[in-house]
């Protein structure tokens, strides 16, 4: 492709433009569940699709539905599955309280659509307690799927859709594994909400922005140039 100043200029504005906005609807009164969710979900999982990836996920993870060779696996929630979630948390929570604690349940009652993101580790050479083996070539699996999620984010700003990245909370018990159908071998990497355009502005919600937005510092705190010659 040519230099085409243009092209830069868009992917400038929306990469400063993404930013973390959790928007957390009450748990007694979720956003309606009324959007046409499909293709947007698609073109999103579109735009992951085309995240860099080194090598190809270990074989033992090829082996069902999900068998690309890409290291990561989304599963896709959309508004209505969402409030499903929130229900089975609210009864599951009469058990076991810790089900609604934070934030999570509140994002979830306000989600257009929840990407439970997971990337597949190597399978571990020796028996170990740690969560997976802290290798170059776990490191590698891990980033890329770490692209396909900032890909996900990008698209969603781009439609102008409050987006968030969270670690996952109660999402990443086994319960939850079981009930989306993840397999116990993945690892969830995050799970990315994708908020109503309109929801910024609604009087019901609640919106909070990331705790580290404007604490980045400069480009000299983090980058140097090396002098050679
Ligand atoms: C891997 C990962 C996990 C994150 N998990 C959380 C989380 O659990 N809770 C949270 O408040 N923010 C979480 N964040 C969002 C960051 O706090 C946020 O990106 C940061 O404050 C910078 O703000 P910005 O996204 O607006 O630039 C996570 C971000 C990443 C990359």
């Amino acid at each position: 492709m040519k230099q085409n100043p243009k092209a830069f200029e868009t992917v400038q504005g929306i990469i400063k433009e993404r930013k973390t906005e959790k928007i957390l609807a009450s748990l007694d009164a979720p956003l309606k569940a009324d959007h046409n969710l499909a293709k947007l979900a698609q073109e999103l999982l579109e735009l992951a699709a085309w995240a860099p990836f080194h090598k190809p996920a270990h074989e033992s993870h090829r082996q069902a539905e999900l068998n690309s060779v890409v290291p990561w696996r989304i599963y896709v929630l959309e508004a209505k599955d969402c409030r499903s979630l929130l229900e089975t948390l609210k009864s599951w929570a009469k058990d076991d309280p810790k089900w609604l604690d934070g934030k999570i349940p509140s994002l979830i009652a306000a989600a257009d659509l929840l990407f439970q993101v997971t990337w597949l580790p190597n399978p571990a050479k020796a028996e170990s307690e740690t969560l997976f083996e802290g290798d170059k070539d776990n490191m590698e699996l891990i980033a890329a799927a770490s692209s396909a999620v900032q890909n996900l984010l990008l698209g969603a700003t781009a439609r102008n859709l409050p987006n968030y990245w969270a670690s996952g909370g109660q999402l990443l018990r086994p319960e939850i594994f079981d009930y989306l159908g993840i397999a116990k071998e993945e690892i969830v990497l995050g799970s990315i909400f994708v908020f109503p355009e309109e929801s910024r502005t609604l009087g019901s919600v609640k919106v909070a922005t990331g705790a580290w937005r404007d604490k980045r510092g400069e480009l000299k705190d983090w980058s140097k140039k090396v002098n050679l010659s």
